[in-house]
């Protein structure tokens, strides 16, 4: 199957209009396309497959890139567990281009009807459970996954629920999928655009690389921001739960009326202890080839010694940086065995690039055949007696820059063909954002080091 990859630019394809109405964000959506407009082509072409082809689509969302198909055909929806070759137990999210879309889904009536005579619902018919109410208000669109219960009749595929009687909806804060959903004219079932086990794709050639072959259409809409994928919450339990830590933290889900008590109801892996597993021993999560040692915030740096028991024979090792560590080469510009945490900013030297401007590099770095692969550090350290070849990539020190950059970090060091990740981990207590990179890097990890 030949792969395309479509450049399209929002800026591009034309105009979106919200049709606001009280107490909503985007009630609806209205978009004129441009007429000549080779991005706007390429945006209905891809809404076009996504109604009448079996064969899932990629596209951009402010979190991640998602693998998509329409909702509410079977044969489609089984097109994406077979692209991704994902087990089918594990249900999809479903996204949403508006308010009114959902409400259409939630009171079963068929789709078209909605469309036209939307406007005339009132709020108190609202099928929307209340307790969501305040959420979607604050959050959406935005990257926040809400769990609601499946309705009688429900028009959607039952491979997207895998047989619960929920099902998760979430608005992409993304222009080109908001259009793209819009013109499809259908909800768009889309789990992560990643082969199953593999970090989440935060570029389009994240995904060309995954699933090329096996797709036809990947929307190219540039880097995402985000970078960690979307914050699912059950709001039908009592106390609600955060079932996946993303974007939107606990405390701004608990200022909002009925989820003041919200509960972490995921695993933090890092409750297991620090007791190192053998790779290959876990399900594996976002994991690339390589294995990951992710070091806890506050565990010292690994001394020469350390580092040298997780060089392999091929002698590479990968490095992922946030906030702390930078390699010393205070020694008159000769790299010394040793990494140190430091705080202080004054110990620099021409081999340590500045860690400011993390994630712009990094997105230039894995454009490679656009840009220079600037920012992805290489030189050999000597680590007790023997040369080894360090791949370094510093994300910055910003969490929204870690987040943005981890994904596409731990890509580019499969590519680089490492033996073995070592990842600097950030504190978790830092917000929203922090948990979930952390909640990520614990389910890459092979081994966890903590103090
Ligand atoms: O940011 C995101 O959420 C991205 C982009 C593409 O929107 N999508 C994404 O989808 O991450 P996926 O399929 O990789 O993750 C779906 C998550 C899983 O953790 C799944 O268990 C949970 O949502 N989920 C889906 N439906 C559920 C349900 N009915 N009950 C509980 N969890 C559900
Ligand atoms: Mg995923």
């Amino acid at each position: 199957m030949k792969t395309s990859v479509l450049p399209v630019d929002a800026r591009r394809i034309g105009r979106l209009t919200a049709v606001p109405r009280p107490n909503d964000l985007l009630d609806d959506l209205e978009v004129q396309l441009s007429t000549d407009s080779q991005d706007a082509e390429y945006l209905c072409l891809a809404a076009e497959r996504l109604r009448s082809s079996d064969i899932p689509v990629a596209f951009p969302t402010e979190t991640v890139y998602g693998l998509g198909a329409d909702a509410t055909r079977s044969s489609a929806v089984k097109g994406i567990y077979k692209a991704k070759q994902r087990p089918s137990d594990n249900p999809l999210i479903v996204h949403f281009g508006s308010l009114q879309q959902l409400r259409a889904l939630l009171s079963s009536k068929p789709f078209a009807d909605t469309q036209v005579n939307g406007h005339a619902e009132n709020l108190d018919t609202d099928p929307i459970p209340e307790i969501y109410r305040p959420l979607i208000a604050k959050f959406w669109p935005g990257p926040l996954t809400i769990i609601l219960p499946n309705p009688k009749n429900s028009p959607l595929a039952p491979e997207v629920t895998a047989g619960l009687s929920t099902f998760g909806a979430r608005m992409p804060k993304h222009a080109l999928a908001l259009a793209l959903i819009k013109l499809a004219n259908v909800p768009i079932a889309a789990p992560s655009a990643n082969a199953s086990t593999k970090p989440s794709p935060t570029a389009a050639e994240h995904v060309a690389y995954d699933l090329g072959g096996r797709i036809e259409t990947i929307i190219d809409g540039g880097p995402c921001d985000v970078g960690m994928e979307s914050t699912v919450v059950d709001g039908l339990s009592n106390p609600p739960l955060i079932l996946r830590p993303g974007g939107i933290s606990i405390e701004q889900l608990r200022t909002c009326p009925g989820w003041e008590k919200t509960e972490i109801g995921y695993k933090n892996v890092a409750e297991l202890g620090s007791q190192p597993r053998a790779p290959g021993m876990k399900y594996r999560h976002y994991s690339p080839k390589a294995p990951v040692v992710l070091f806890e915030t506050g565990t010292p740096p690994p001394s020469a010694d350390e580092l040298s028991k997780f060089v392999e024979s091929n002698g590479r090792i990968g490095f992922v940086r946030t906030k702390t560590w930078i390699f010393n080469f205070a020694d008159h510009g000769r790299p010394v065995s040793r990494i140190v945490a430091k705080s202080d900013k004054s110990i620099t030297s021409e081999h340590v690039r500045s860690d400011l401007n993390g994630f712009a590099c990094l997105v230039e770095a894995l454009n490679s055949d656009r840009y220079p692969t600037n920012n992805v550090e290489k030189f050999s350290l000597s680590l007790s007696g023997s040369q080894v070849q360090v791949i370094d990539i510093a994300l910055g020190t910003d969490i929204a820059d870690i987040a943005r950059g981890t994904f596409a970090a731990l890509r580019e060091l499969d590519k680089q063909n490492v033996s073995t990740i070592v990842v600097e981990g950030i504190d978790d207590a830092e917000g929203g954002t922090a948990a979930a990179v952390m909640n990520r890097l614990r389910k890459a990890a092979e081994i966890q080091i903590s103090s």
